[in-house]
Parts: C-alpha cells; structure tokens; sequence
C-alpha cells in the first residue's frame, strides 16, 4: 500500500508548543511529525477500542502458584471462550509466582470481561490488559 504524505500546518500557543518540544524530548521522539502521528493513533484506537470493531489485547497477570485450584480456573475461563483465546504464556519465575500472558481477540467488551473474570479469582495478585485496533493507519 503506498502512503501519501500530507502536510499540514497547525497554530498552536507557544507555551502549548513549548510543553509539547518538552514532551517529545522526555519520550524520545526526534520530531514533532512522529511524535503528532502517534498521538493522534493513540486517540484513533481509544475511538475503536470504544466501537464493537473486533480488536486484539494482551492480559499480564501475575498470580499466586500455591493457590488451590487457581490455574485450573484459570484454564477453565479461557476454555469457556475458546473463539476469543488465540494463546497463553506461562512462564515459573520463582518458587511462588506465576507471570502468564493471554493473548485475546474480540471487541473490547468481550477482552475486559474474560480478562474481569480472571483478574477476579482469588490468588490473581496483578493484571493489566491492553488492547490495539488493527485498522490504524
Ligand atoms: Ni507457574
């Protein structure tokens, strides 16, 4: 797909545009042009995340490995919700912990509630769910 460039001018007061140059700086971006384009993806996928388009999500959960029956819950949900589960990662970091990433597709609703129901159970400790839109140019 080619990709045509636009450019565009915007006003912009200058203690605004001063934060901003700050902003750009503490975040790393180089110019002004890469660090507009993301912020304006960013609201662009809070606009589909917010619509009933499918989108993909990641659930980050650290949880408690001597608790009775948890991973069997755990699996249970995500069996439960077998078109919306692509994949699970579980990795042992210590004696007690289990840090395991579900990788998740749907609409944002159907993301937030399997991730709820899993974030609910006892010995879940953390979790963090992220999501992205695919259609973002
Ligand atoms: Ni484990």
């Amino acid at each position: 797909m080619t990709e045509e460039l636009m450019r565009v001018g915007i006003s912009l007061p200058s203690d605004l545009l001063e934060q901003f140059d700050m902003y750009i700086e503490k975040h790393g971006y180089t110019n002004r042009s890469e660090a507009v384009r993301d912020l304006i993806r960013r609201e662009l996928n809070k606009e589909t995340l917010s619509s009933k388009k499918e989108v993909f999500g990641t659930l980050t959960m650290l949880y408690d490995h001597h608790q009775t029956a948890l991973s069997d819950n755990i699996m249970e949900i995500q069996h439960n919700h077998l078109k919306n589960v692509m994949a699970t990662t579980h990795v042992h970091i210590d004696h007690d912990n289990c840090l395991e990433v579900v990788l998740i597709r749907g609409t944002s609703q159907d993301i937030e509630d399997i991730s709820n129901r899993i974030l609910a159970l006892k010995g879940v400790k953390l979790g963090k769910v992220v999501m992205v839109g695919k259609d973002i140019p």
